[in-house]
């Protein structure tokens, strides 16, 4: 198996390079705090069927959106540098909360392609009739100077709600996301975002899409819910063609799932998200 350079070297991709160790055929590494990121890596299996994926749930860690940005800084790298270990050619950083506080400088470190989540505001803003957009999102990612720097860029004439969900990601991640407490949440949170007008919601946590049912049975069909699992896709579809890291086999692509807390509870869980059965290995 080729090595890959390990994250803090400075070696960039070139095309040489490429060619030579055929690293094309390599894996993507995909990560969240837990299964949010399953959401993505989803899409990615549909859009890229070729492409082996490895997943890894930091399930031990969750939830981010209560961690410091050091904590979560520390492991996102911690992550990477597996992921290299382990050859992967690129990484999808498949959460919000590690994205706005760590991508930056994960990025300067590491020398494959890093795409990470961005919640859909952009294309919100347009959309929304009565210019008023609701952002659902962790506590660390509503604190966070990037994401808020991101939201004023893009608010333009529109009143824009930024509201934390603190206990959401508990509930989802402990399989309760049908449960009456995952509703009496989600309608505290909803209830008066409903009553400012608000006829757009982006999920800006990877969590969410888990519970977009709920969120639309307490909001109503009128309200549009937007997820970012599409753009994240056409963004990693896009960094590997000009990479030339797309797979060039024609085999259904080997999907693998690791958790830093991995017991029987938890693969039921994975299977039952991904509505598949599979083993769930330990990480690291
Ligand atoms: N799924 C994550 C996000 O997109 C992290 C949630 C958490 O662990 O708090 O923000």
């Amino acid at each position: 198996m080729p090595t890959q350079p390990k994250a803090n070297t400075h070696t960039f991709i070139t095309n040489d390079l490429v060619k030579q160790k055929n690293i094309n055929n390599q894996p993507i590494g995909i990560f969240d705090s837990g299964i949010g990121g399953l959401s993505i890596m989803h899409c990615i299996k549909q859009q890229l069927p070729h492409e082996d994926l490895l997943y890894v749930a930091d399930t031990l860690n969750a939830p981010y959106g209560e961690k410091s940005a050091a904590f979560i800084q520390q492991r996102v790298n911690e992550i990477a540098d597996w992921f290299v270990e382990k050859n992967a050619k690129a990484i999808v950083v498949a959460c919000n909360t590690a994205t706005v506080n760590a991508i930056d400088q994960l990025r300067k470190t590491i020398s494959i392609p890093v795409i990470g989540v961005e919640p859909a505001i952009k294309p919100a803003v347009n959309i929304s009739q009565h210019k008023k957009v609701a952002i659902l999102v962790t506590k660390a990612t509503a604190e966070n100077q990037r994401f808020l720097a991101l939201v004023e860029q893009y608010k333009h004439n529109t009143e824009v709600y930024i509201q934390p969900c603190p206990g959401l990601v508990e509930l989802i991640e402990h399989d309760k996301k049908n449960s009456a407490d995952c509703k009496l949440l989600l309608t505290a949170y909803l209830q008066p975002l409903m009553a400012k007008g608000v006829d757009t919601i982006v999920l800006g946590c990877t969590h969410y899409p888990l519970v977009k049912e709920v969120i639309s049975d307490i909001c109503g069909n009128d309200v549009v819910i937007m997820e970012t699992a599409l753009p994240v896709t056409e963004q990693l579809q896009r960094q590997l063609a000009l990479h030339q890291l797309i797979n060039n086999t024609n085999t259904d692509g080997a999907t693998t799932f690791y958790s830093s807390k991995s017991c029987s509870t938890q693969q039921r869980l994975f299977s039952h998200i991904w509505q598949q059965p599979l083993s769930l290995h330990k990480f690291p």
